[in-house]
């Protein structure tokens, strides 16, 4: 089965994290999928809200640790992972997103992008950036501290401190916390109730809420470049490798 899900049901397009027995750690042919599928929606009319979702346990654990440590001998990040943070900050359709257990690294700052994000009570999002030797991406150091301050923002994006979904939802980031069981119903629901608002209104009400998509791509890219250093420093490589070979 694939790694990414794309199902439409009516005016939903739901995008499933599929590669569970990775914790839905995203692989460049992930990154590539989950940007068709955001890039088309825009295109196609029947589809008026995206909603983002993973496992019953994990949302996703983050890129592909081997492949950080490909594109480190590459210097290459990837396109795939660029086309995915470019098609999350220029969609112009409503992205809701259904969180249950680990949201780690960009399985986080991708929750930055979203309009709409439903949380399980056990769900856990952090960004140990910092920590793997790495700088924040997906524009999350310039988003994230608009949104929950400096402070809170700092000991997410450089400390690593984890938040626990009612912590993300004071912070912010998570609009409702839900039974873990209830979490993609929850989602689905709010999907479906944006769905059914008047759609040109919904869009240009976002339009004017978000304003040019610009200043976060050209923040994704002084971060992608700063990130590319970063993956070829002593300090990510011990770090990726301490992964790697951890013993459990
Ligand atoms: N890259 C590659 N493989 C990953 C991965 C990642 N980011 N995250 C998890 N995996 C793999 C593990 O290596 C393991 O593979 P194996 O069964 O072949 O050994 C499998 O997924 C299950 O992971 P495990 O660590 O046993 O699950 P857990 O429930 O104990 O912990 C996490 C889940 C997400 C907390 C933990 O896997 C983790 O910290 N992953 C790394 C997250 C990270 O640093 N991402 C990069 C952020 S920039």
């Amino acid at each position: 089965m694939s790694d990414i899900l794309i199902t439409d049901d009516g005016p939903i397009r739901t995008i499933r994290m599929n590669r569970l027995e990775k914790k839905n750690a995203l692989t460049l042919a992930m990154y590539q999928a989950m940007a068709e599928a955001i890039g088309t929606a825009a295109t196609t009319t029947a589809i008026r809200c995206l909603l983002i979702a993973g496992g019953p346990t994990a949302f996703c654990a983050g890129n592909d640790i081997g492949d950080f440590m490909k594109a480190a001998g590459s210097g290459a990040l990837g396109a795939p992972i660029l086309n995915f943070l470019y098609a999350l900050a220029r969609c112009e359709k409503p992205i809701v997103a259904a969180v249950n257990g680990n949201a780690v690294g960009v399985g986080t700052t991708m929750l930055l992008h979203c309009d709409y994000v439903v949380a399980g009570d056990a769900a856990k999002l952090s960004t140990p950036f910092v920590g793997l030797g790495l700088v924040p991406e997906a524009a999350s150091s310039l988003i994230a501290p608009r949104l929950m301050g400096q402070a809170r923002a700092f000991a997410l994006l450089v400390m690593g401190q984890p938040l626990t979904a009612d912590e993300a939802k004071a912070a912010g980031i998570v609009n409702a916390v839900a039974a873990a069981a209830e979490t993609d119903a929850q989602a689905l629901a709010a999907a479906e109730r944006i769905a059914a608002l008047p759609p040109q209104g919904v869009l240009e009400s976002r339009r004017l809420m978000r304003g040019s998509p610009e200043e976060i791509v050209a923040r994704i890219d002084e971060e992608a470049e700063a990130f590319k250093v970063r993956l070829q420093s002593p300090e990510a490589q011990a770090a990726f490798m301490a992964f790697m070979s951890r013993k459990r």
